[in-house]
């Protein structure tokens, strides 16, 4: 180990990467319980990102980011908390790279979300807390992951025998209970629109 090591002054700045997409950059930190919709509401406002606005985007969601980066981590609360770490890397990483950032993780402990959002500038995380009561979420159970850990096959599962601190103020609730995926996905656009992260087309 060294502690030689000085970062380097890149001469092309944020602005210099942004200016050429036409939108600003973003994160926008989707969390909510396993079943509340946060894959497939990332992956519809996703489409609608990229298609209708012309943004450059990426997705990082959990399920596909532990098969590759986080392979090797499991659901202990050290676990998560390094998941949501290297995430909260990677996302900044695509920030500074001008791009609009969308994750779909359970992310279930406040203080790892804050921490988060406290390696970004100020309105460059937006926390979307996708909310959804844990009864329907059982009920639509889309991997039948609730069934298995009622039945004592996986443990700390989350909602069951592990934690979910639902955000105190987030900057976005969408309820997957009430709402279709076309209005969460419209809900968050408006947002975006309104504070011009993106332009009118
Ligand atoms: S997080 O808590 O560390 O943010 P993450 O979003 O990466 O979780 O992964 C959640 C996904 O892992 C769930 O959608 C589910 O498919 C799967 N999974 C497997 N075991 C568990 C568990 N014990 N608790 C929650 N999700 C689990």
């Amino acid at each position: 180990m060294t502690n030689e090591i000085h970062p380097h002054q890149h001469s092309v700045s944020l602005e210099d990467r942004s200016s050429v997409k036409g939108h600003l950059p973003l994160v926008l930190w989707m969390t909510g319980l396993s079943g509340s919709g946060k894959s497939t509401l990332a992956n519809a406002l996703e489409h609608k990102l990229v298609h209708t606005y012309h943004a450059h985007t990426y997705l990082l969601d959990g399920d596909n980011i532990r098969t590759g980066l986080n392979a090797g981590l499991g659901f202990s609360e050290a676990d998560r908390k390094e998941n949501i770490r290297r995430v909260g890397e990677v996302a900044r990483l695509m920030y500074n790279a001008g791009l609009i950032v969308i994750t779909a993780f359970i992310s279930p402990y406040r203080s790892d979300r804050d921490m988060v959002r406290s390696l970004l500038k100020p309105d460059a995380f937006w926390e979307v807390y996708v909310s959804c009561p844990i009864e329907i979420c059982m009920e639509r159970d889309p991997k039948g992951l609730y069934k298995k850990a009622l039945d004592g096959k996986i443990s700390e599962f989350t909602g069951i025998n592990s934690a979910y601190e639902a955000p105190d103020v987030p900057e976005i609730q969408v309820d997957t209970g009430q709402l279709t995926v076309d209005e969460c996905v419209d809900l968050i656009i408006a947002r975006m629109l309104e504070h011009q992260i993106l332009k009118h087309v």
